[in-house]
């Protein structure tokens, strides 16, 4: 039997917790309701919501009903305000580290500054956060990505992070920048304590462990991430959604497996795999 280290932060994160609690809530009073997007980037809790009667649309002209779930990455003010123009309910999930990261990117745009993302510019999450700062935004994904922009030393400029980033390239990208001598460099760190916690738990565990399984959504940032972290420690690192993925050459007996899960994996896909591995030894 294989022997299984779970990290000390596995399942849900407090953010995606309180979106699932609030989807399940609003459907206890009215079903069908629609979901502007997937609530989380789990595709099987979507599948179980949606089962219970959350219906996932993709455009706000989709949008059947008079009360809709927005997703725990949050909207842009456009978009909120498209829907509250056709008189419908927001049922607003957006996480509220996600809220903070909004009033800052809006606060410093406000003020003058030039507002770098630091992110993936096709996350749901830093779209929503692009039109905080309307015409003043520019998502960046790592310090390459520097390299290529036109930056003035009259620029004034505020660094904000996707919450589910790693904290290592949003201070490469902040160096980077600060090498550039801008007028005015405001650094403020966006970045979610859940995130970093995972990251630094699955590390530990990754160094100890003879093969590491990253469980969660593959379209999940915060599971791309822990998989990164955890691939630079140990190459034998896998990335799953569900206990159907595990491969038979993964194991051999005797090794030592390592579990770490994204923020919007719950906790009964993990102990599924746990389970496989504990009951079969080998899958
Ligand atoms: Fe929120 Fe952090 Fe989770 S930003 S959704 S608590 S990973």
């Amino acid at each position: 039997m294989a022997p299984v280290k779970l990290t000390s932060k596995t399942g849900f994160c407090f953010g995606v917790r309180r979106a699932v609690t609030m989807a399940e809530a609003a459907l206890d009073k009215k079903k069908p309701i629609c979901s502007l997007g997937s609530i989380i980037h789990n595709r099987q809790v979507v599948e179980e919501l949606s089962r219970k009667g959350l219906k996932v649309i993709r455009d706000v002209r989709a949008l059947k009903g008079n009360m809709v779930v927005i997703s725990s990455h949050g909207i842009s003010p456009k978009v909120a305000r498209s829907i509250l123009d056709k008189g419908v309910k927001i049922v607003d999930t957006t996480c509220p580290f996600v809220l903070n990261a909004q009033k800052i990117t809006r606060r410093l745009s406000e003020g003058g500054y030039k507002v770098l993302i630091v992110g993936d510019a096709r996350h749901p999450e830093v779209r929503a956060l692009v039109d905080f700062a309307p015409g003043n935004a520019i998502v960046v994904k790592n310090k390459e990505d520097v390299k290529a922009l036109k930056l003035s030393h009259n620029d004034r400029v505020g660094i904000i992070s996707q919450t589910t980033q790693s904290t290592s390239n949003f201070l490469d990208v902040v160096k980077e920048i600060s090498a550039y001598k801008p007028k005015e460099l405001r650094v403020i760190n966006t970045i979610c304590n859940d995130a970093e916690e995972r990251q630094g738990a699955a590390r530990e565990i990754a160094k100890v462990v003879d093969l590491m399984l990253v469980v969660g959504g593959k379209d999940s940032a915060n599971t791309k991430r822990l998989f990164e972290v955890c691939k630079a420690i140990s190459n034998n690192t896998h990335l799953i959604e569900t206990e159907k993925q595990l491969k038979n050459e993964w194991f051999r007996s005797g090794k030592v497996v390592g579990i770490t899960s994204g923020a919007s994996t719950p906790d009964w896909i993990i102990k599924k795999i746990v389970d496989k591995i504990k009951q079969k030894g080998v899958v």
